[in-house]
């Protein structure tokens, strides 16, 4: 998806370029016609580019020189007067330049001297676009900016741990942010978030899916439920957005969220194959796929095959990572106001 979406973006940056380009040819001929004097000044202007240019052909060792045109006093002095005599008629004294949206690519989508980098316009464009094939609502909201570990109780968690929840949501970030950090370069390339209601897990998706867009990379993140209902319809009712969403976003989105994992509609064998052709497909592309359920692992080897399972608990490429203690959501419904 990434490349279609990053194709359709620079197909659209070339059509606003060669608008721009087109708007200027009418304001020339616009100028031109009302100040005839410019006329001139411009025949001079091409003549004078042309000169440099046929010298270089000529004399290739002027090659090394610095042949700017802004540097090159002449030149520099002919589109001083233009500009002058633009403002002179009343027009701005850009008005036969051409307009920029982002004046650092010039609108190509690539900057940088030596090695071309996408400009961040381009890494803009291509996150808004993500947002629109996603569910990815309040990322404003929920990132690693605003990740409150205040909102867990600060006592101890039963087993081991000898943290409490506060503490271990915290090294949860941590180890989350640093995920991110390596993003997309990490070895292992499948998270599978498990715990009960209420725990945060969907919170900490949501951060990891901000900070990935922002990187400039695609997410798409859907409920295991919507997921599942937009397969069975693309299989058995060939409606053409399910599939688009099938062929370009699920196995081609740089990260797949899938969110509660066990509560889609259950299929027979439908949505076991299905999942594992997902988690399959991926794990061969080397895409990462990130899980969350409200299942044990014990439930999820239940529910699922084992052709499922053996790919969910690969721990090669596989972090499992248990969330643990009270729902949030009784706390706050608890708290005093
Ligand atoms: N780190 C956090 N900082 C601030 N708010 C949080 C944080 N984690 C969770 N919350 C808030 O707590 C509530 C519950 O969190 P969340 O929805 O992530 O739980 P969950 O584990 O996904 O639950 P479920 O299994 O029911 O989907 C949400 O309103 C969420 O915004
Ligand atoms: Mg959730």
């Amino acid at each position: 998806m990434k490349d279609k979406l990053l194709s359709e973006i620079l197909r659209e940056y070339d059509a606003y370029r060669l608008e721009q380009q087109e708007a200027l040819r009418l304001r020339e001929s616009e100028v031109q016609s009302t100040i005839p004097e410019l006329t001139r000044l411009r025949q001079s202007l091409v003549s004078s580019f042309a000169e440099k240019a046929r010298a270089l052909i000529m004399n290739p060792e002027l090659e090394n020189m610095d042949i700017e045109p802004d540097k090159d006093k002449h030149l520099d002095e002919l589109k001083k007067k233009e500009s002058s005599l633009l403002v002179q008629n009343g027009y701005p004294e850009d008005y036969l330049s051409l307009q920029y949206r982002c004046s650092v690519c010039r609108d190509t989508g690539y900057a940088g001297d030596l090695i071309k980098e996408k400009c961040s316009c381009l890494i803009q464009r291509l996150v808004d676009s993500s947002y629109r094939f996603s569910e990815l609502y309040g990322l404003d909201k929920e990132n690693f900016d605003s990740f409150d570990s205040d909102i867990f109780p600060n006592h101890p968690l039963p087993g081991k741990t000898q943290l409490t929840q506060k503490e271990y949501m915290e090294q949860l970030r941590t180890l989350l942010w640093e995920y991110q950090e390596a993003y997309p370069d990490n070895p292992r390339k499948s998270l599978l978030f498990t715990g009960k209601t209420g725990l945060g897990k969907t919170f900490l998706l949501n951060c990891l899916a901000k900070a990935i867009l922002d990187k400039g990379y695609t997410v798409l993140k859907i409920t295991s439920y919507n997921l599942f209902e937009h397969l069975f319809r693309s299989s058995f009712q060939n409606n053409p957005e399910d599939s688009l969403l099938v062929k370009d976003g699920i196995f081609e989105v740089d990260t797949l969220m899938i969110d509660d994992l066990g509560t889609e509609t259950r299929r027979n064998n439908f949505t076991a194959e299905e999942l594992f052709n997902i988690l399959n497909e991926r794990y061969l592309k080397r895409k990462h796929t990130f899980l969350s359920t409200n299942l044990s692992l014990t439930d999820l080897r239940e529910y699922y095959s084992d052709r499922v399972t053996s790919r969910l608990f690969d721990t090669q490429n596989t972090i499992i990572l248990h969330f643990q203690g009270q729902d949030v959501r009784l706390r706050a419904k608890r708290a005093p106001t």
